[in-house]
């Protein structure tokens, strides 16, 4: 491949990851999610940014084959219902995943710095707080949608690695592949949570796809480096994501912000009352963030004191 083809196939990419927003009509979401009921629509929503004829014939390929291929398999639609026996709405989530947000927890608490790893874990996450906060500052939706698409990073390398840890030598992970596994759910569906009320735009896109790549491979080294120094920076990480949600729930109270309706992804995924609005979902995240500074710090507690993450049971729907 020249470097001309090469050149040309990677801005392709590029524009195809930033660009369906852009360059596709806005979608409901919340009506999207009422199709992929009806019929397997995971094809309108990931090639959304296909030319209309392309996008048409795949799902149409993809609905003639859909009795063969849940024959063939024996794997048919999911047959998930309520408690009172309505069809369960979601395919990203399921009951089983959902919970009441411990509202109990300590929102104030902080590691105090005192080693050098810990200081320099802490300035680390103040000196990334700078331009976060110059580029965002009182936009607390964008802030909180962009920020969401990082946070939910290291749990991923964290468990992808305590997974290949656990292979190559042979030992049982302790369950904090789970836990690690669980956060960065839970912050992807912070994420799903925003996007029901914010639209990314395509510039926040690009930023997000530059973003992705260098934080991804700089915590993957991190993680190798020293685990303890990578889960310290991430309970920092969270304490901040503490205290701008707690900016974000002050603008909401002092009307700066409009208090709309919850999502209905969020009100089902956290158990809400169905009248619950942005507020009551910024404080159950907010006690999420809180439960992850604390199951970082700990991890980070654990190997400071010699021992390995797997000689402490993980806290496993630690919410
Ligand atoms: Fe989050
Ligand atoms: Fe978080």
């Amino acid at each position: 491949m020249s470097h001309h083809q090469a050149a040309a196939k990677m801005s392709a990419l590029f524009m195809r990851q930033v660009s369906p927003r852009f360059f596709s009509a806005p979608v409901n979401r919340t009506a999207h999610v009422s199709t992929t009921m009806l019929r397997p629509a995971f094809w309108v929503r990931n090639f959304s940014g296909l030319a209309p004829e392309e996008k048409k014939e795949s799902s149409d390929v993809k609905q003639s084959n859909k009795a063969i291929v849940s024959s063939y398999w024996g794997i048919s639609p999911s047959t998930v219902t309520n408690e009172d026996g309505s069809a369960w709405k979601w395919n990203c989530f399921r009951p089983w995943e959902t919970y009441q947000a411990d509202l109990s927890i300590d929102v104030k608490k902080h590691h105090n710095p005192v080693k050098f790893m810990d200081k320099f874990a802490y300035w680390t996450v103040q000196a990334l707080k700078v331009p976060v906060t110059l580029f965002f500052q009182r936009r607390h939706m964008c802030h909180a949608m962009l920020l969401e698409t990082v946070a939910a990073v290291p749990g991923m390398v964290g468990g992808m690695l305590l997974h290949l840890k656990s292979l190559r030598k042979f030992e049982h992970s302790g369950g904090w592949i789970k836990a690690l596994l669980e956060e960065a759910e839970n912050e992807r569906m912070h994420l799903m949570t925003f996007l029901e009320i914010a639209h990314p735009q395509w510039y926040e896109r690009a930023i997000i796809f530059a973003v992705q790549g260098v934080f991804f491979n700089a915590y993957f080294v991190a993680y190798i480096a020293s685990p303890k120094l990578a889960h310290r920076i991430v309970g920092y990480l969270e304490e901040e994501a503490v205290i701008s949600y707690t900016e974000f729930l002050k603008d909401l109270d002092n009307g700066t912000m409009e208090n709309v309706p919850a999502p209905a992804i969020a009100i089902d995924y956290w158990r809400l009352p169905a009248d619950s609005t942005l507020r009551d979902v910024v404080i159950v995240i907010r006690a999420d963030e809180a439960h992850h500074r604390d199951l970082n710090h700990y991890a980070s507690d654990i190997q400071c004191q010699g021992h390995e993450l797997k000689d402490a049971p993980a806290p496993i729907g630690y919410h």
